[in-house]
């Protein structure tokens, strides 16, 4: 690949559900390299390079992005969920925090633009409907270490982009989650519980990665929410892909985050605004309905 279109992309965490996906997308368009971590990477990756790296480790890091001399670097490795950094908050800010000033410092001396991939949980979901220009103001673990870390990058970086992702729907056989285990459940027959009270703007996966790449790539620098159109609750969620998917909806049972037991907070409503997504960039954002069926065609093509 020697056209000077094509960008040298270094992704972190392509071991993660969404890194290993964005590998594979972002490897057809871009010379790509990645880093794995414990686990290694799908047997199907199509990365031509891919090295361990422990993001807390600001030598290893320095050295290597040094080396790979990358125009981009997409930070998609973390210490992921509210329940597990509640459990390990110390890990939770050295991976997040450490992790991400050692990935943007490493950066800025190489002169390559950061996409750092933060979260809608940086938000305490007391209203809904957050535009960049509301303030943050995350109530767990999980939050606080994210936007610390969002704080890093902005101080650090001259070129990044802060992509706040809302919950990602998807298949990814390597790293299945919540939405394949929602289809498997409903195949198997089994009841399963959703809550009904806690609102998100579900991103689909590709096109979650069609928008990094294109950040990446792009001229653009600051924050953006990378989110779907649709405010919805994991229940409407689960009932809408029922419905398409012709699975069995009574399967599915409301409950609610208060019945859910847990010392740590859940914001309620964090869904999210895409106006100035939808502005800035070419990436075109499907309605839930529209990429629930393309979800469905993709796992009748891979089943
Ligand atoms: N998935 C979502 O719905 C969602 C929603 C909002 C925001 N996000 C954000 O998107 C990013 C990617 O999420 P994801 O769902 O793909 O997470 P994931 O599946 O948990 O992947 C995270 C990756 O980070 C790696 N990692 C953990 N500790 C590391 C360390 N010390 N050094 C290097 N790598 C390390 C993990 O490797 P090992 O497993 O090998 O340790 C794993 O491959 C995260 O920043 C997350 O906060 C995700």
């Amino acid at each position: 690949m020697s056209n000077q279109n094509v960008h040298r992309v270094l992704i972190t965490g392509v071991g993660g559900f969404i890194g290993s996906a964005l590998a594979k997308f972002c490897s057809s368009q871009n010379e790509t390299i990645g880093t794995i971590h414990s686990t290694d990477a799908p047997e199907e990756s199509v990365l031509g390079q891919i090295l361990r790296l422990d993001v807390r480790d600001s030598g290893q890091v320095c050295e290597a992005i040094s080396r790979y001399s990358p125009t981009t670097i997409i930070h998609c490795a973390a210490f992921n969920g509210i329940i597990p950094c509640a459990r390990n908050p110390d890990l939770a800010i050295e991976v997040n925090v450490h992790g991400t000033e050692n990935i943007a410092r490493a950066a800025e001396k190489v002169g390559a633009k950061l996409v750092y991939l933060s979260t809608d949980i940086v938000f305490n979901g007391g209203k809904g409907n957050y535009s960049e220009d509301d303030l943050p103001d995350p109530i767990c673990t999980y939050g606080k270490t994210k936007l610390e870390a969002e704080e890093v990058v902005k101080s650090v970086c001259s070129i990044y982009i802060v992509g706040r992702v809302a919950l990602v729907y998807g298949i990814n056989r390597y790293r299945k989650r919540f939405t394949e285990q929602v289809i498997e459940s409903l195949q198997r027959g089994d009841k399963i519980q959703l809550f009904s009270d806690e609102y998100r703007s579900q991103i689909y996966l590709p096109v979650l990665c069609n928008t990094l790449v294109e950040l990446a790539t792009g001229d653009l620098n600051g924050t953006y929410h990378l989110c779907g159109n649709d405010s919805i609750s994991r229940l409407e969620f689960g009932l809408e892909l029922a419905r398409v998917f012709g699975l069995n909806p009574n399967l599915i049972m409301p409950t609610t985050s208060a019945d859910f037991q847990s010392d740590e907070k859940r914001p309620l409503n964090c869904s999210m605004t895409n106006g100035k997504l939808r502005r800035d960039l070419k990436t075109e954002m499907p309605s839930l309905r529209e990429a629930l069926k393309e979800l469905h065609q993709e796992y009748q093509r891979i089943s």
